[in-house]
């Protein structure tokens, strides 16, 4: 199965890849954990990228592109692929389809998790995440048991540099209409499911899982 979670920044596609990854046997494709981690190794790449990242802007297509492409055709990436925060860009979009196609497949369904987005502003500038096994917590909704030290392993948990509230606004602003378009783009393939991304973590799992269950659905009856 090829999954795509959409939504603005903060509506929980970390969360939620997470979870049904691990759930469905599939791999968790995240281009900004990607760009973070090139950034943290103080690659050419990831230098490029901060700059985009630090202002709330994206990373030019050309440099993202081709980076999604690679990780895809990967051995790892064979049992089925969550793709998260890509892609954001209608080129993104399309050559992703064109990439599929090459090798025989597709995209399966695109879960559009809607948040409205004040509440976006409140997840982001509370989240706290950790830069050594990538779990993600938040000050209100999932606090840390010690504060500031994550549950799973141990480490010292961070807060992103783009979770300040001016960046924050800029970053839906860049958004808004690109995951507007994209969510068109998936709705006109048929492809398109949208889930309400508000209340708890685990109702909102619940939700994704039902929309799923209509996609094996559909694939049986096919
Ligand atoms: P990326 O890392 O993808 O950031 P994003 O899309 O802005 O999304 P976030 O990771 O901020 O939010 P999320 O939806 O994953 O929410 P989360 O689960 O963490 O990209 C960063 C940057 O990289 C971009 O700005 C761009 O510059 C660049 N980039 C990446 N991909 C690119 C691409 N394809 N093209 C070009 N540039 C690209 O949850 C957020 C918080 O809310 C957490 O604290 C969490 O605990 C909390 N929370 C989650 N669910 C709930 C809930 N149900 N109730 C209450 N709180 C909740």
């Amino acid at each position: 199965m090829r999954l795509i979670l959409l939504g603005l920044p903060g509506a929980g596609k970390g969360t939620q890849a997470k979870i049904l990854a691990g759930r469905q046997g599939l791999l968790h494709v995240s281009t900004g954990d990607m760009f973070r981690d090139a950034a943290a190794e103080g690659t050419a790449l990831g230098t490029r990228a901060q700059e985009y990242m630090t202002a709330g802007q994206l990373v030019p297509d050309e440099v993202t592109i081709g980076m999604l492409l690679e990780r895809i055709a990967k051995p790892d990436a064979q049992v089925g692929l969550m793709l998260d925060g890509f892609p954001r860009t209608l080129p993104q979009a399309e050559a992703l389809d064109r990439a599929l196609a090459e090798q025989g497949s597709e995209i399966d369904a695109v879960l559009y998790i809607k948040v409205p987005e004040d509440e976006l502003m409140e997840r982001l500038t509370g989240r706290w995440s950790c830069p050594q096994c990538g779990a993600i917590y938040h000050t209100q909704s999932k606090p840390p048991q010690v504060a500031e030290v994550c549950d799973e392993c141990g480490a010292a948990l961070t807060q992103r540099a783009d979770d300040q509230p001016a960046t924050v606004q800029a970053r839906l602003d860049t958004n808004r209409e690109w995951t507007e378009q994209l969510a068109q783009y998936y709705r006109a393939q048929g492809k398109l499911h949208e889930v309400d991304g508000t209340g708890s973590p685990e109702s909102i799992t619940g939700r994704l899982l039902e929309a799923l269950q209509g996609v094996s659905l559909q694939g049986r009856k096919a």
